[in-house]
């Protein structure tokens, strides 16, 4: 038994060939890709709770801390994911790199990350689209708005939305990516809107004391908040579908980190610089912080443009995990039956529409803060793999092509390790349970079925008759 038998990248290459996605993005369609997925729930919902309970205004040192690692992890990602510009991200590197049964736990998490993250986005999509019907005198019954841990029943504009939204990507990538485009203006102005009006209203005596909880306080928020930059790495995903993925894939996936990066810093400084940090603990802190200050149109205003933002942000994750899927399913991980591509609108129609279920049950009866952790280890997770993968890479095969080389790969590499696994060290032990009953699970399923259904398995029977 060989579980840690590697998909050589010639050979990833033909079977992306062979069973092909069509070809339709650019470097500008990645990069507005990227933010797309990066600006949404994290900074628009998450950001309030984390200053609130752990890390007080060192919140912004917070975002200083995790977007270091992704940096870090970014930079990695992106040699990579020019040397195998094939759909999978993080699980079809280790393919190439560390072997078959690392992949599968890493595609395995990445479901964590994709399906579970999405999870989490439409339900901070939900409270934010709760809150402005409220605001515009309709107010929906707890029952159908909320979870049953937070004394609802079931949490349907979460669900309606998932759902929707996989109906959407099943018409196609180029359609989805020209509503993205769209979707991520409309948001970025509600994000400058936010900064203009706040912005002057700022009182630097509410950044006092800038750690109330101490520094464990702003690591253990650096943790949560980690959940804002995930979605850099989805550009990857999409490698398949670039028209020059070998340049623009490192320019998509660094250029929308960067962007976001900055923007974080400056929203999470004005947030905590015009209200005191404890009142940010609600379902929609930056809209809260605009009425708190007289601005009540501005504050619908942003959150009707946080409301697009959440939405591209979940258009993009069930991309992402929908390409996942595909990649493990031509390798025979997952049944190839589901990886069938469709003949008219060419995606994989099947995977997209099981994927938009399931994401739309977990948001329709799971606690936020619960999937927004478990989202945040996946993928951490999945990024120390990554980031060892280059190294091993860089090894074992030194003279293959890197159209992007990460520099500085011996000190760049160990650092991504080293910050994302701080992050993970920094999660609750809950958080720790959970992800383990989920790893346990997913070997458990690899030695049952994709062992023997690998197509790794079913070349070398041919080989060995
Ligand atoms: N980064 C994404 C968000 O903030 C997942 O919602």
């Amino acid at each position: 038994m060989n579980v840690f038998r590697t998909k050589g990248i010639e050979m990833l290459k033909d079977s992306a060939e062979k069973k092909g996605l069509k070809k339709s993005l650019g470097a500008t369609d990645l990069i507005l890709l990227g933010i797309g997925c990066i600006i949404g729930t994290g900074i628009f919902v998450l950001t309030g709770v984390a200053a609130a309970e752990y890390a007080g205004p060192g919140i912004m040192i917070s975002f200083v801390i995790s977007g270091l690692a992704c940096a870090f992890a970014a930079l990695a990602y992106a040699e990579l994911a020019a040397i195998v510009p094939i759909a999978g991200s993080a699980y079809t590197y280790s393919y190439a790199t560390l072997g078959e049964i690392i992949a599968w736990i890493v595609g395995w998490n990445l479901v964590l990350e994709y399906s579970v993250g999405s999870s989490a986005v439409a339900a901070g999509w939900s409270g934010y689209m709760v809150g402005l019907l409220k605001s515009g005198g309709i107010e929906l019954p707890k029952a159908l708005t909320a979870v049953p841990a937070d004394g609802g029943i079931v949490n349907l504009p979460a669900m309606l939305i998932s759902l929707f939204l996989s109906l959407l990507l099943v018409r196609g990538t180029k359609e989805s990516v020209t509503l993205n485009k769209v979707l991520v203006i409309v948001k970025l102005v509600a994000v400058f809107i936010f900064l203009a009006l706040a912005g002057p209203k700022v009182n630097p005596a509410n950044w006092s004391p800038l750690m109330p909880y101490g520094f464990s306080g702003v690591a253990a928020g650096a943790a949560i908040i980690f959940f804002a930059y995930i979605g850099f790495d989805a550009v990857a995903t999409a490698a398949e579908e670039c028209r020059n993925p070998k340049r623009d894939l490192p320019i998509g996936i660094i250029g929308s980190l960067v962007v976001c990066t900055v923007l974080y810093i400056i929203v999470a400084g004005v947030l905590t610089g015009v209200v005191p940090y404890q009142d940010l603990n609600n379902a929609e802190p930056v809209a809260y912080a605009l009425r708190a200050i007289g601005y009540n149109f501005g504050s619908a205003l942003v959150g009707t443009g946080a409301i697009a933002g959440i939405t591209t942000v979940l258009l993009v994750l069930m991309y992402g995990q929908t390409r996942i899927f595909f990649a493990m399913s031509r390798d025979g991980l997952i049944p190839a039956s589901i990886c069938k591509v469709h003949p008219k609108y060419g995606t994989p129609h099947i995977i997209t529409i099981v994927a938009g279920i399931a994401v739309a049950l977990i948001a329709g009866f799971t606690p936020i803060g619960v999937i927004a952790e478990l989202t945040n280890i996946g993928t951490l997770f999945a990024f120390v793999v990554a980031a060892i993968g280059v190294l091993v890479l860089r090894h074992t095969q030194p003279d293959i092509p890197r159209p992007f080389k990460c520099p500085a790969v011996s000190v760049i590499a160990p650092l991504a390790v080293l910050s994302c696994g701080y992050l993970m060290f920094n999660l609750p032990i809950e958080t720790w349970v959970r992800f383990g009953i989920w790893s346990a699970i997913g070997f458990v399923v690899y030695f049952i079925y994709s062992y023997r259904n690998s197509v790794l398995n079913k070349a070398k029977a041919v080989s060995d008759q």
